[in-house]
């Protein structure tokens, strides 16, 4: 294991922020990473994954340890199911793409999320009516402080909108090195509810699609919409949707009848936070190398030289505006390093 010093982590994080990692090393086996887990030298130790879900607000007195676990494989089958298990450096989308290829269901409708598998349930990543957790049967890990493996089964997991256990109680505890998934052989469910991929398949005049049709109707419309971090820095949505309480509800309704929403239960629904920042007249805006993506307002970018509290500064007043237009409060679904 190389332990580099001082070292650029530009092409680690998919915002493409110049920070420097104190000390930052790779690590290819469960037992170099147990092994570096294990070494008192390096006091902070923060794990990187894809890095597309990050913020590095500056230069971080921490040593880095970079997950790059290979490797997948079919654990388990039955007539009409397969589990799969896929080691956390595994690139997310290469790897949908690897079970559409063999003709297994489940995921398509999270194609092209930026990231690694390993990264996945920390936050329960989803999109177009899917989530991580519908196809999650268990994740291994190692525990931080004794270097001890562990398995979760799902329900340990605790998953919820853009969270899980990994986001709270167990923060910082754990290190996922793989994740097993249950994905169908035949009798998919197909869903194409998610009006923008009802849109989608109509432009491509499909009837009955097909996993694949799924997988390259979300292929599109995140292509149209979301900016590709190899030609301009992001991280995703900067932002979460927020959960307000039915009076809160009422009253912004009553104000924003135009306003989208969904129903999240009897007594919250859900906002979309990119309609709010757009209202504020943020969507396209630019400071500097710091902006607001064009076609999506909760996606925040990078233009090349902005530096994590550019970002970091945009966002805040972003925040504050939102809050002072619609008396909501907006938080950031990216994890800030700091
Ligand atoms: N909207 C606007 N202006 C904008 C953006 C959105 O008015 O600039 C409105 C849209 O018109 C629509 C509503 O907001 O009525 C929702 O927009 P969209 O369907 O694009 O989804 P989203 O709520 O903005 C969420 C996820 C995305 C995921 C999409 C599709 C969160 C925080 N984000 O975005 O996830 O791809 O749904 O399922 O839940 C990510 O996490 O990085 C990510 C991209």
């Amino acid at each position: 294991m190389i332990i580099h010093e001082h070292f650029s982590l530009k092409n680690y994080n998919t915002f493409g922020i110049d920070a420097k990692a104190q000390y930052f090393v790779e690590v290819n086996s469960v037992e170099a990473l147990r092994e570096i887990l294990g070494n008192n030298d390096y006091l902070r130790k923060i794990i990187i994954g894809g890095g597309s879900n990050m913020l590095l607000t500056n230069d971080i007195d921490a040593l880095f340890i970079h997950v790059n676990l290979k490797g997948k494989w079919l654990i388990n089958e039955s007539d009409d199911t397969v589990s799969i298990k896929v080691m956390a450096g595994e690139n997310w989308h290469e790897m949908v793409l690897w079970t559409l290829e063999n003709g297994y269901g489940g995921l398509e409708n999270m194609s092209l999320i930026p990231g690694n598998t390993g990264t996945a349930p920390i936050q329960n990543i989803g999109a177009y009516g899917v989530e991580l957790k519908d196809t999650f049967e268990s994740c291994d890990a190692i525990r931080i402080i004794d270097q001890q493996p562990i398995t979760f089964t799902k329900t340990e997991c605790k998953f919820g909108y853009r969270d899980s256990f990994f986001k709270n109680e167990g923060k910082d505890n754990y290190v996922i090195t793989s994740v097993t998934f249950s994905l169908t052989k035949n009798k998919h469910t197909i869903n194409s509810g998610y009006g923008a991929i009802e849109d989608q398949l109509k432009k491509d005049s499909i009837l009955n699609p097909t996993i694949k049709d799924i997988s390259n109707a979300v292929i599109a419309i995140r292509q149209s919409k979301l900016p590709d971090p190899k030609e301009l820095g992001n991280s995703g949505s900067f932002f979460k949707n927020p959960i307000v309480q039915k009076e809160v509800f009422e009253t912004f309704i009553a104000n924003h009848p135009d306003a989208p929403f969904y129903k999240v239960s009897d007594i919250s629904y859900k906002i979309p936070a990119g309609w709010l920042v757009e209202q504020c007249g943020f969507k396209g805006k630019r400071y500097g190398d710091a902006g607001v993506h064009k076609k999506q307002a909760l996606v925040l970018v990078n233009y090349g030289n902005a530096t994590g509290s550019d970002i970091l500064n945009l966002a805040a007043r972003i925040m504050k505006e939102v809050q002072a237009t619609f008396n909501i409060t907006i938080s950031p679904e990216v994890n800030l390093i700091k």
